[in-house]
């Protein structure tokens, strides 16, 4: 194992510096580390809620401060737990781990949904670093649940957000992926990244293959080593914590089989995605 590797598998402790309400469900947490704060867009953590779990979560936020963001659906016991701490809480953290977004200028698209937004916050931030020209189309089913709209307003223009909610509360009404068959027809994309629910990620990847523009997206799996060690990431022949959690066209060509139909459960077993 590299001396990085190494020193990132570490559980290290740390306190909740701040908590953010972002919606009913879903709410940012930041914290101090060090190592978490080097990371890239797309990388992933894991953050022990001490006495009931430890989870994977993607980095919102990482800055020179040594201060990293996520943004936590409530869900189940784990999540459940975190939104139940507040700041000066200890919480332990492993990461940065995984791959990440390639960084590229040009004129990107960006595809989320739910919680992941988070990840692609994080990387149209650096994107605009470079002067992208940066569109995002977000959805969710309900406006409560469009996250990070004024930062995402704000940093890409309000003309560049499309929105899309599943009961037409907020922008257009219906799934996210119904804006893209009409901006593809109209602007011309160097590159798509997307993350959210895997249907949605697993439509705009057959949307960019019939457009011929090259896809990441951030898949999600089982996690529990998040170093590649026990296998409970596996698609194909990826295991998600290392290969991943940002596939490539290529790589989604592999593993077309499994992407957007089966995941396995934490027995291994093999069931379908929703
Ligand atoms: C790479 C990656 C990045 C993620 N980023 C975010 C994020 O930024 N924000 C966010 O809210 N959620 C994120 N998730 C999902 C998050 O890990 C789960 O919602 C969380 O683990 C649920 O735990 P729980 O105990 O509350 O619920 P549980 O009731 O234990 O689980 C509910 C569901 O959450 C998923 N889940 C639970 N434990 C794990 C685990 N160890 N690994 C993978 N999935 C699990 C499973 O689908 C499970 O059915 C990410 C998952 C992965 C793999
Ligand atoms: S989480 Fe253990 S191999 Fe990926």
């Amino acid at each position: 194992m590299s001396a990085w590797l190494t020193a990132v598998s570490r559980l290290r402790t740390t306190r909740i510096e701040a908590v953010k309400i972002e919606s009913p469900t879903v709410k940012t947490f930041s914290f101090k580390d060090s190592l978490c704060a080097r990371a890239k867009p797309g990388q992933f953590l894991m953050l022990w809620v001490p006495g009931v779990d430890e989870i994977p979560l993607s980095i919102l936020e990482a800055d020179k401060n040594a201060t990293v963001s996520v943004a936590v659906k409530k869900i189940g016991e784990a999540t459940q737990a975190l939104h139940s701490m507040k700041a000066g809480d200890i919480v332990g953290v492993r990461g940065p781990f995984g791959n990440s977004f390639t960084e590229r200028s040009g004129t990107i698209l960006l595809v989320g949904g739910g919680t992941g937004i988070a990840p692609l916050l994080f990387l149209a931030r650096r994107l605009k670093l470079k002067r992208a020209k940066v569109k995002f189309t977000i959805g969710a089913k309900t406006r409560q649940e469009l996250l990070f709209l004024d930062q995402l307003y704000a940093l890409c223009g309000r003309e560049n957000v499309l929105t899309a909610t599943e009961d037409g509360s907020y922008g257009a009404k219906g799934l996210v992926t119904h804006l893209l068959w009409q901006l593809i027809k109209e602007e011309n994309f160097d590159m798509i990244y997307t993350c959210g629910p895997e249907k949605m990620m697993l439509e705009v990847f057959r949307l960019a293959k019939e457009h011929g523009i090259a896809v990441e997206a951030s898949l999600e799996r089982v996690m529990r080593c998040a170093i590649g060690i026990c296998g409970s990431c596996t698609i194909g022949r990826y295991r998600v914590c290392k290969d991943g959690p940002v596939f490539n066209t290529n790589q989604l060509r592999n593993i077309v089989d499994e992407f957007g139909f089966w995941r396995r459960d934490f027995n291994g077993k093999k069931i379908p995605v929703e």
